[in-house]
């Protein structure tokens, strides 16, 4: 009886409770989010930097519709904001539809992302959900002015800089950001320098060792930029790079943030060609991201834009190769990434490790080739080349069709764990030859039908360099016949080498006939006999 009243008493005492609970559980008064957020998200490499995404949030009840700043348009966010609690998504724009009768496959739809959180002391403890897993951010409340890019700084009065005499033939060397993204540090750059040795990448030409995008921090008291963890000695690690008889190159934004949110070069440009030149530095790509939020991109403006840091770098007067990274913007090639100092320019988005990619990018080019000469390079985007996404075929295709176009060979693979398959690719001397032949001569299209494309480079010495490519999802027949190649071979007796097989081929009477793998390809040189 006892005990039954004991439990009985208890059960009433914990009833009474959830009820009292019920009853009196303090309803939130319902904050205002409405305006500006900053949510810091840490960087995934660890380096202790931040990204900073800048929100709109308008709260109507518990809904929060508003949007995440982008310049120009933002991509608006939906959710709902209770008791404390918040969620939303953003809404990624639907893809644009592709022009009509386009046989491109439509493009995907941007992922959307979730935030989840709560709202504690005037700050919102979010979690969302990225490419590397679970990321927690906080976000706190700014200015409507802080979410917004810098007024513009004046721009310098243009003129025609002089060429720096560099990248006779277009450079060669190896780049973290294909590979390593964020993850780059000292250690892994070390590693690639001894790689480049031991692999043979620096006897084959390979020499410059180039860090990409989040080696920095911020600014010191002076305004110098300065390097973040992962980095704690750039001039102990320039010095470490040509004790290998190697040389290292650098990356910067002339906009106040990199295209991965880090530190950029705006307002800094003189100051920091000098900090490059005192590290040793030997070679910067100069990658225009924010800028765009701050300027037209206008051949005029991107000039000026470029030759900022074009005058900065010549001032040091230390030999830096100097690589624009706009994308092709503004039609570069034509003439203002020269007048503006530039060395080599990129003229595509970026490429990715997929055949689509490489393959889009790699036959938009031949139209271009006029354009570069020595010192003045078309730069179609690094080399994917042993980093898994793609066949050995479509890699030599890589290979063969960036050597056609004289593009800079800047390879994207971790040199310290090299397939022999890979370094084949990588360091085929005969192909590099074409590259880096020392009297440039643009390569032209014989023939493109039906996913078959013949190219063709004249060389220094009379010979010819011919690939026919396969890009087809099949093994198909390719050919050229003998009046297609230049007068100076047509009326000899000609000699074929297999640049792949290292061996000499033939001619059937005055046709070349060979069956090309699907994304392959037969690249011959054709000299006279
Ligand atoms: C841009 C460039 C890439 C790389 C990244 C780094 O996307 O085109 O090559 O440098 O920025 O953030």
């Amino acid at each position: 009886m006892h005990r039954l009243f004991r439990a009985t008493t208890g059960f009433f005492v914990v009833l009474s409770c959830v009820f009292f609970v019920g009853m009196v559980r303090p309803s939130f008064a319902q904050t205002d989010l409405n305006g500006y957020w900053d949510v810091r998200t840490p960087n995934p490499s660890l380096d202790e930097t931040f990204r900073d995404t800048y929100f709109e949030i308008q709260q109507s009840g518990e809904t929060i519709s508003g949007a995440l700043i982008r310049r120009p348009n933002g991509i608006p966010i939906t959710g709902t904001f209770k008791d404390g609690v918040i969620h939303f998504v953003t809404v990624p724009p639907a893809p644009p539809a592709p022009p009509a009768g386009s046989t491109a496959p439509p493009r995907p739809a941007q992922r959307s992302i979730t935030y989840d959180g709560t709202y504690e002391n005037g700050k919102l403890m979010l979690t969302s959900q990225g490419r590397n897993g679970t990321v927690a951010s906080v976000g706190e409340r700014v200015t409507k002015e802080a979410t917004m890019p810098p007024a513009p700084l004046p721009l310098p009065a243009l003129k025609d800089l002089p060429d720096n005499g560099l990248a006779r033939t277009p450079p060669m060397g190896w780049n973290s950001w294909n590979k390593f993204g964020g993850r780059v540090d000292d250690a892994s750059v070390r590693g690639m320098a001894d790689a480049m040795v031991s692999s043979g990448m620096s006897k084959a030409g390979y020499v410059y060792i180039n860090i990409d995008d989040t080696w920095e921090l911020g600014r010191d008291a002076n305004g110098n930029i300065t390097s973040n963890k992962k980095f704690p000695d750039m001039k102990a690690l320039a010095d470490y790079v040509h004790s290998k008889g190697l040389r290292i190159g650098i990356y910067s934004s002339p906009g106040p943030k990199t295209c991965a949110g880090y530190e950029g070069s705006f307002g800094h440009e003189g100051q920091d060609a000098k900090t490059y030149a005192a590290w040793g530095i030997d070679y910067l790509k100069y990658d225009l991201c924010s800028d765009l939020d701050i300027y037209k991109d206008d051949a005029l403006t991107l000039q000026a834009i470029y030759q900022e840091m074009g005058q900065a770098l010549q001032a040091t007067h230390r030999p830096i190769v100097y690589s624009l990274c706009e994308y092709g913007r503004a039609a570069v090639w034509t003439g203002w990434g020269e007048k503006s100092g530039g060395n080599l320019w990129r003229t595509t988005g970026d490429i990715s490790d997929r055949w689509e990619s490489m393959d889009r990018i790699g036959f938009s080019q031949i139209k271009l080739a006029p354009y570069a000469k020595p010192g003045h390079w078309n730069d179609p985007d690094m080399l994917e080349i042993g980093n898994g996404g793609m066949t050995a075929d479509e890699y030599r295709t890589h290979m063969s069709l960036w050597s056609l176009l004289a593009a800079p060979l800047i390879a994207g693979n971790d040199l310290r764990t090299m397939t022999d398959e890979t370094k084949s690719i990588l360091m085929n001397d005969e192909v590099i030859a074409i590259d880096q032949d020392p009297e440039y001569k643009p390569v032209a299209s014989l023939s493109s039908d039906g996913g078959i494309e013949v190219l063709m480079r004249p060389l220094h010495d009379g010979s010819v360099a011919v690939g026919l490519f396969n890009r087809t999802a099949a093994p198909a027949e390719a050919q050229f016949a003998r009046s297609s190649l230049p007068t100076s071979l047509t009326g000899k007796r000609v000699k074929l080498r297999d640049l792949w097989k290292h061996d000499a081929v033939a001619m059937d009477g005055d046709t070349f006939k060979a069956t090309v793998p699907s994304h392959g390809v037969v690249l011959l040189e054709i000299s006279a006999h």
